[in-house]
């Protein structure tokens, strides 16, 4: 049973030799005997995903991609579809993060359809949703959450052992060193379960929320420690080998 997720998400970052580096370094400051318990991902550029897998696999790191179609195939030029990710055997790709919702035009219904991408390949997304400083302000961080979720969720039905997971990333906080305080991280997280079961019900209850949002080894612990943080999903803090390492070990040193 892995009690925490902690993935990393490294967006238009590392090259393949950094990838090497990154793999030599987590070698060194890793010890994986002790957080088998913790599933670990890294979400990379589509060009590395072999290659990740192949330097990555050995410390039981599963890698994933960061973003997918929502078209299933043909003509779209520079477009990956989740069936060429399932092809080269990706398990995990994020969708929805809010830097595609920004500067691409990623809207919900948009995410729903990656997501049914994902899906019908068997891929496991990771949903973000989060609000911006501006709603944050306005006192509308809840109705925002609540249409994210709602618009992604509705009339969709969850099949057995359906594996995903969302993470909360609050735009003001991605990215700018402002970390939500692990209390308003909580009050969200509690309320995106609450969602979650008035759509499906009890069982959703353990679908894993993840926490986003200059998540790095100082701040990780007190954020883990809520009760409906699952794990961390990792921008700027994952790109350093110690850092991930460090942040594992935390996971799986938290009750
Ligand atoms: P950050 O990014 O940890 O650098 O804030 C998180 C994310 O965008 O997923």
């Amino acid at each position: 049973m892995n009690r925490y997720v902690i993935a990393g998400n490294w967006k238009m970052n590392m090259t393949q030799g950094e990838v090497f580096n990154f793999s030599e370094n987590y070698c060194i400051n890793c010890d994986d005997s002790l957080n088998i318990n913790v599933k670990k991902i890294i979400c990379v550029s589509y060009p590395l995903l072999t290659y990740a897998m192949r330097e990555l696999s050995g410390f039981g790191i599963d890698v994933g991609a960061q973003n997918v179609s929502e078209h299933s195939h043909g003509a779209y030029t520079g477009e990956v579809s989740a069936k060429i990710l399932e092809s080269v055997d990706v398990k995990y790709c994020i969708v929805g993060h809010s830097e595609r919702r920004q500067y691409f035009g990623d809207t919900d219904e948009i995410i729903k359809q990656k997501w049914m991408q994902l899906r019908s390949e068997r891929i496991n997304p990771i949903i973000c949703v989060g609000e911006t400083l501006e709603e944050r302000e306005s006192n509308k961080t809840f109705d925002v959450i609540k249409r994210q979720i709602e618009t992604i969720f509705k009339g969709v039905e969850l099949k057995a052992g359906e594996d995903m997971m969302i993470a909360y990333e609050p735009v003001w906080a991605i990215g700018t060193g402002k970390t939500a305080t692990p209390e308003i991280a909580q009050e969200v997280h509690k309320y995106i379960r609450e969602l979650l079961v008035d759509i499906y019900g009890k069982h959703a209850g353990s679908i894993p929320l993840l926490y986003g949002g200059s998540v790095k080894p100082e701040n990780i612990k007190e954020l883990l420690e809520q009760d409906d943080i699952n794990g961390a999903l990792i921008g700027g803090a994952s790109l350093d080998a110690k850092g991930y390492a460090e942040m594992v070990k935390v996971a799986s040193e938290t009750v």
